[in-house]
């Protein structure tokens, strides 16, 4: 039986993060007497130890909060961890030497860059219980659906509500760009959701002259606007994503973003029809999270904290259907889960007309 646990949240921040924190602090004082301590921002608070004790105290309050209370950061990798500029080394047994210092497993609540981390750390004989998050909802751990997300296309989806009445109102093509990385899991639900006329997803190239006919079926039908919802990963049949900075410290260096200006800039010009981008960014990312998402993030916390409990270490809570289930965390190696190309939602976006880029 653990007396101690460490908690830590790690990568992009998602909305839900502290119903997280707060499920795991409950669960653990009340049902199994377990103190809670947290590091702040991720391993970075590992490496630098900067310990927080978490008490009901504590999360009282954060459940509708976003972001989270302990910071986080998508640095600082301890297997790759900077030094001095451009040099990096291998400070894994520090950073498990710490952890054990202050408990007996940790919970690491974080995508795939810091649930690898967490692998990495469990292949080193850590006590390990991962927890999936992930506004893009791409992460490959069975069929885990990852809070935040749902926050995240529901704000994209009220996004669309509101530029659909401005686009028709001033006849113009707006382009929404939303995150999700290399996956296109926010677009196509945002843009099924709110709606859109063209939705483009990294998983499906697309070419100006099918996005530029279903404009033009559309102004046949006197529809003189069009809404079309880009992923940032999204690209042109033949071409490239466009790459917005790359982050060499970072477990995923790339940052995408841009794609939107292209497309607007190139519809507009070989339309004539007047265009505007809008790039919801970090909104996506901010603000209260869903009650779904709330509710997600609680049974997420339970389950962890349940693993962790009964020593069930090395695994992920996932949620496959209506119910939660472990997964090893060597699933997390597997890579990122695409959008199927095949599957129900991108065939049912095609029978109801809405263009695909293809
Ligand atoms: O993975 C979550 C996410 O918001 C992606 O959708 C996006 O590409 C990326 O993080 C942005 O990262 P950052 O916060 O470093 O700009």
């Amino acid at each position: 039986m653990i007396q101690r646990v460490a908690v830590l949240t790690g990568g992009g921040d998602a909305p839900g993060l502290n119903a997280v924190i707060r499920a795991i602090v409950k669960t653990a004082v009340r049902e199994y007497g377990i103190e809670v301590i947290g590091f702040r921002d991720g391993f970075k608070g590992v490496m630098e130890n900067r310990v927080t004790l978490l008490t009901e105290a504590e999360v009282s309050g954060i459940l509708p909060r976003g972001g989270t209370i302990l910071g986080t950061t998508n640095r600082d990798n301890p297997f790759h961890y900077q030094v001095a500029e451009g040099k990096f080394e291998d400070r894994s047994d520090q950073c498990i030497e710490t952890i054990k210092e202050y408990a007996d497993a940790l919970i690491v609540i974080g995508g795939d860059g810091s649930l690898s981390i967490g692998y990495d750390l469990a292949q080193k004989g850590l006590h390990v219980v991962g927890c999936p998050k992930t506004i893009d909802n791409d992460l490959a751990v069975g069929q885990a659906k990852t809070f935040g997300f749902d926050t995240a296309y529901a704000f994209a989806t009220e996004a669309l509500d509101r530029l659909h009445a401005t686009a028709e109102s001033h006849h113009r093509i707006i382009v929404l760009e939303v995150m999700g990385r290399y996956a296109g899991h926010i677009a196509l639900h945002a843009g099924l959701a709110g709606g859109a006329d063209v939705i483009l997803l990294p998983e499906i190239p697309f070419t100006y002259e099918k996005i530029i006919a279903k404009i033009n079926e559309r102004l046949s039908q006197n529809k003189r606007f069009s809404l079309v919802v880009v992923a940032e990963g999204a690209k042109p049949l033949g071409g490239e994503m466009v790459v917005q900075k790359v982050i060499t410290q970072s477990t995923d260096p790339i940052r995408l973003g841009g794609i939107g200006e292209v497309v607007a800039r190139e519809l507009e010009r070989r339309t004539g029809i007047e265009s505007r981008v809008t790039v919801l960014g970090h909104l996506q990312r901010g603000g209260s999270p869903t009650p779904y998402d709330r509710i997600l993030a609680t049974r997420y916390g339970v389950a962890a904290m349940d693993l962790a409990a009964r020593g069930q270490f090395g695994y992920v809570v996932s949620l496959d259907g209506e119910h939660l289930k472990p997964v090893p965390l060597a699933e997390v190696a597997k890579g990122i889960r695409k959008v199927d190309v095949e599957g129900e939602l991108v065939k049912a976006a095609r029978k109801i007309g809405i263009c695909l880029g293809d």
